[in-house]
């Protein structure tokens, strides 16, 4: 999605502007641009199609704006194609804004504005805001951003620069996430706290409808009734170099590289006594143990991560379990209500559908939990429980630690979860906390020694144009996420069946020119995969088989083109490692095809609008 920077201070700006755009890459954009207040007091806006790095040529070729007061902006296109036109800053004759979100009725401003005489130059909505906020102006920039909250629908973060204030930016958000940041003599913008840890770890989260008030040496906040308010100061507990790639070709490669350290982080402190211990996030035992349903609402790779929960928890802990898209869920008028736990799983925290999730579980008196992994997001902050996944910044559009660590967290709900319920014997319970224990070994493991298989496996697929994943079980519920992050890095079309399902339809699809790759790590469903498999590969598809070394010992050889063998660990956390060739292979395969696995083209990193 968008990303907004702005600061004001002693550095030069544009490189400043430019410095924190970078570190908001990740978020996905198609075009960039800064405006800056000159010597002059007047606003240089410069803005370019395409990456960061066609905006740095214009601003070496046609010469930087000078000056120590700006805002910034990567738009990733929503209304009106990518183009330099409609990049923003967007501006009116006062009035210069970036904005992130979208603007529900800018149809109808944009209307009763032109009635007005107003002319524009963009398709986009944001200008609608620009020419909005500079059509009420009235010598008060704050009095005038507050009328036209009160005009404005939808979401929206905003970045704001009034001419007659060449001293001050402004900042607003409803929906869409904006923090500020202050360091000594200098403050900041940004839609996270991962743009600006290069320059300062304070930083205040706006909420809906605050507005701030920035100059260079001072920060003040109003409420939506424009009563002064004061704000807690927060401190990232995030380090500079987590958001950078720090020797890696990628910052995919490196959070895979970064899963052992992750898993650990997020599950050790919370066991006790050898047992998951959950009540640092409010959920006791007793509680766990009285609720009526569980439904997991979540999108992408988060709401996968939610399917091998379901397939965990009800596996040993009998309780059934929905998940469910979250952008099903909303509009599908959900039979939740009171004595129901709704888990929300999300990386970012902000990601609309799932919020909208939220709110609504909420509204019909069920109980939220929320795994999450950026602080005092949205959703952490809505949600009457939290358990953060201790991951870090997680950059790369393509989720891999952030997935992890979720599921980790998953084990331990299902673990304490299984022990409330007295599906599992306390012995039982620490048996698979220790094994939960040791998989980042496990994982690091499997890190070093799939590298090779799945780079040489990556080569052989360049030209495929469709692929399939098949499992069944947990196999099923991860090839799901294995085909997910093949497809998003690589652009290969590919999907993923329960294995058993083949022959209900999509077998008639196979053929040589359609890869299949086979995940069978259950040995309880191993001989029906391998089946599936015989199948496929009978009728021309060549077979990657994901497996454990004990079930590549036992099957014959050649029924796979390639195997790529993990160790054989407890079963129910085989998800945990079989991840790992997955994701591997999703990166190979996108260098291999020449994409960039870290920004996946049309993909934004933190999905805030609809
Ligand atoms: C895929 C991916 C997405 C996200 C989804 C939800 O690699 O990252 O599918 O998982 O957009 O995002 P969060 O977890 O931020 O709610």
């Amino acid at each position: 999605m968008c990303g907004i920077v702005g600061y004001l201070g002693h550095r030069d700006c544009s490189d400043v502007l430019v410095d924190t755009l970078s570190n908001l890459e990740y978020r996905g954009y198609d075009s960039a641009g800064i405006a800056v207040f000159d010597a002059q007091n007047t606003i240089q806006t410069v803005k370019a199609q395409g990456k960061l790095q066609n905006l740095r040529n214009k601003l070496e070729k046609n010469g930087r704006p000078e000056g120590h007061i700006g805002i910034g902006h990567t738009r990733w296109a929503t209304h009106g194609e990518p183009s330099d036109i409609n990049s923003h800053p967007h501006s009116a004759p006062r009035v210069t804004i970036v904005h992130n979100g979208i603007i529900e009725n800018y149809q109808e401003l944009k209307e009763f504005l032109i009635g007005e005489g107003r002319t524009f130059l963009s398709e986009t909505d944001t200008e609608v805001v620009a020419q909005l906020l500079d059509y009420y102006y009235d010598g008060n920039p704050l009095t005038t951003i507050d009328r036209v909250m009160g005009e404005v629908s939808g979401s929206f973060a905003l970045g704001i620069m009034f001419m007659d204030f060449p001293d001050r930016i402004y900042a607003v958000r409803r929906e869409s996430p904006l923090i500020v940041g202050v360091a000594d003599g200098e403050t900041f913008i940004a839609s996270d706290v991962t743009a600006i840890l290069q320059y300062t770890k304070n930083y205040y989260l706006l909420e809906h409808d605050e507005i701030a008030t920035l100059t260079k040496d001072s920060i003040s906040f109003v409420d939506k009734r424009l009563v002064p308010i004061e704000k807690e100061l927060k401190v990232a507990d995030w380090d500079k170099e987590a958001a950078q790639k720090g020797g890696y070709a990628h910052f995919m490669i490196k959070e895979i590289n970064e899963q052992p350290n992750a898993i650990m982080t997020t599950v050790n402190p919370r066991i006790k006594d050898g047992l998951p211990n959950l009540e640092e996030c409010g959920l006791t035992l007793e509680m766990i143990r009285e609720f009526k349903s569980i439904t997991v609402v979540a999108c992408g790779t988060a709401m996968h991560a939610g399917l091998v929960g379901k397939y965990v928890i009800e596996g040993i802990a009998r309780v059934p379990v929905t998940v469910d898209i979250a952008s099903e869920f909303r509009y599908r008028n959900p039979i939740i209500g009171e004595g129901d736990l709704v888990i929300i799983i999300s990386q970012s925290g902000e990601t609309a559908d799932s919020l909208a999730a939220l709110r609504l579980a909420k509204q019909r008196g069920a109980k939220v939990l929320a795994i999450v992994n950026a602080k005092g997001s949205s959703i952490a902050r809505e949600a009457d429980m939290v358990i953060y996944t201790l991951a870090g910044p997680e950059i790369a559009v393509a989720s891999t630690k952030a997935y992890i660590t979720q599921i980790s967290v998953m084990y331990l709900f299902a673990f304490e979860l299984a022990l409330a319920k007295d599906t599992v014997s306390v012995a039982e319970c620490k048996r698979l906390t220790k094994a939960l224990q040791q998989m980042p070994e496990a994982v690091q493991y499997v890190i070093d020694t799939v590298d090779e298989t799945c780079k040489f496996v990556g080569s052989q697929l360049i030209t495929a144009e469709s692929l399939l994943y098949i499992g069944r079980g947990l196999d099923y519920a991860l090839s799901m996420e294995g085909s997910l992050k093949l497809k998003e890095v690589s652009y290969i079309h590919s999907e993923s069946y329960a294995a058993g399902e083949l022959k209900h339809g999509t077998i008639s699809l196979i053929d040589d020119d359609m890869p299949v790759i086979a995940v069978a790590t259950q040995s309880d469903l191993m001989e029906k995969t391998i089946s599936n498999v015989v199948e496929v590969k009978s009728r021309g598809a060549k077979v990657i088989l994901v497996c454990t070394d004990a079930c590549a010992a036992k099957i014959k050889d050649g029924i796979a083109d390639y195997m790529i063998t993990i160790p054989h660990t407890d079963e129910l956390l085989m998800p945990i490692t079989a991840v790992v060739p997955l994701q591997i292979l999703a990166y190979y395969t996108s260098i291999n095809r020449g994409a960039n696995p870290d920004q996946p083209k049309n993909l934004a990193k933190s999905v805030t609008v609809e």
